[in-house]
């Protein structure tokens, strides 16, 4: 059943709120964890849709998976049957492609799907297959899956032409488990592949450097057993940092690493909000109306593309003119003309958002274009004067744990109610009037 948020804006978000497991990092460390014959345990484990359809494609291709509890699950890769991954998996959670990787490695053979392009923009995984072919496998593509197989896989000096997240695991995947030492070069450096890294290490891998840019890794020949706790979401705790200076409200956010949040956290106090640390939380609050200013998408330690449409929300009810650059995605605007209907200033020029500051929104009906714009337009409607639904809230499932729960804790009016359930939108609407 289709599912849509109803919400009521205007109330500042007070309270505390605890950040699930990264959820990006859980996607490689679930690949991850079926190259060892021996069980595996990952504990804070996000209890997202992505997530969860990544287990089935798990669970799919013979590995077992005991979900333990909503956030702990083990997975054992010793009865895995099949190496291939269909374009149903795929369609569905484009992450699976990591398997690839951890296939490749372990059995030294793998089939997956060509993802597509998505509602981001088109995306190319040529650096990924560069990275295979570097360490000694053919890699063919027919009949819309990615073939690949190696005799042998031979660790190599890899130079990526682009910084990509991607890529950077999916080769680190392969490449623990292939012979001698493997360079990757012009890698990504995001939290979640220092996560992954480590995941792999504690499992028995020998990867040094994630988190530069330049990753050596020396193959060995099997993995074992390991327990692992993944890292906080950086992207779910910039979330509710900007939705509390969009509302004006005060949150303490728990069970971060400050660290990883320092684009999001300069970026909010150079516009005039208050952001405070601790050593696993941050306090963000604000009272007057924020300033206006330049962003500029990139790799981390930059600023994230995945927080992009948050800011852009917060950004267009600041003073003055912003404008916010994307350099990472093409097509990462979709949700401008659904903000528009809620009375935002946006205009977009190529890769660029120029934003003119609105004092305030209103309520609208508006439809998630993908999962962050989806989270920026409920930051929106938290603001917006009287109620807003957003449909096609699956989208925002993919990434957000328990998004409502959270939010009302927090104070906000805000419920998940079934599409087109006019019963239930006229009970929220008497129950906040
Ligand atoms: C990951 C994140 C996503 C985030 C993105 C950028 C996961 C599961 N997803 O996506 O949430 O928005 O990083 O931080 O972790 N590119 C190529 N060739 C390739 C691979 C990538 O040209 O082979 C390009 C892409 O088109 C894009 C850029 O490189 O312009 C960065 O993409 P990449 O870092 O690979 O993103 P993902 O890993 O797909």
């Amino acid at each position: 059943m289709e599912n849509q948020y109803i919400i009521k804006g205007g109330t500042p978000l007070r309270g505390e709120v605890t950040i699930s497991g990264a959820k990006n990092a859980a996607l490689g460390i679930l690949a991850a964890a079926i190259m060892t014959d021996e069980t595996v345990t990952i504990d804070n484990l996000p209890d997202v849709r992505d997530i969860n359809v990544l287990l089935q494609a798990i669970e799919g291709i013979g590995a077992t998976v005991n979900r333990i509890s909503p956030h702990v699950v083990q997975i054992n890769g010793n009865s895995i049957g099949d190496v291939t991954i269909d374009y149903d998996s795929i369609r569905k959670i484009r992450a699976s492609y990591y398997l690839l990787g951890a296939l490749l490695g372990k059995y030294k053979k793998a089939k997956v799907a060509l993802p597509g392009g998505c509602d981001i923009g088109s995306r190319p995984i040529d650096q990924h297959l560069k990275g295979f072919r570097a360490l000694g496998a053919k890699v063919n593509i027919e009949y819309g899956m990615i073939n690949t197989h190696a005799d042998r896989l031979i660790g190599n000096h890899i130079f990526l032409d682009v910084v990509s997240v991607g890529a950077t695991i999916n080769i680190m995947l392969a490449a623990c488990m292939a012979e001698g030492k493997t360079v990757i070069e012009n890698a990504a450096k995001e939290p979640h592949i220092v996560d992954v890294a480590n995941f792999l290490n504690s499992m028995g891998a020998n990867i040094k450097g994630a988190g530069t840019d330049k990753i050596r890794i020396r193959g060995v020949g099997r993995l074992h057993a390991s327990e692992y706790s993944i890292i906080p979401d950086q992207i779910e705790a910039g979330t509710f940092m900007v939705a509390a200076a969009a509302t004006r409200g005060n949150i303490l956010i728990k069970n971060v690493i400050p660290k990883h949040l320092e684009a999001i956290s300069g970026k909010l106090l150079e516009i005039g909000a208050k952001v405070e640390e601790f050593d696993d939380a941050v306090r963000v609050s604000c009272t007057d109306r924020l300033q206006h200013t330049q962003i500029k998408t990139s790799p981390y330690p930059g600023f994230p593309t995945d927080m992009q449409p948050q800011i852009a929300t917060l950004l267009a009810l600041s003073e003055g003119t912003s404008t916010v650059t994307e350099s990472i995605f093409e097509n990462r605007f979709r949700y401008v003309d659904e903000l528009s209907r809620m009375g935002a200033n946006i205009k977009v020029e190529g890769n660029i958002a120029i934003i003119e500051g609105v004092d305030s929104f209103t309520g609208a009906s508006v439809s998630a274009p993908d999962l962050r714009a989806g989270a920026a337009l409920v930051v929106a409607a938290l603001v917006a004067d009287g109620i807003s639904t957003i449909d096609c809230i699956r989208y925002i499932e993919r990434g957000y744990e328990c998004f409502e729960a959270k939010m009302s804790a927090l104070g906000a009016s805000m419920e998940k109610i079934p599409l087109d359930d006019d019963r239930a939108i006229q009970k929220f609407k008497l129950k906040v009037s």
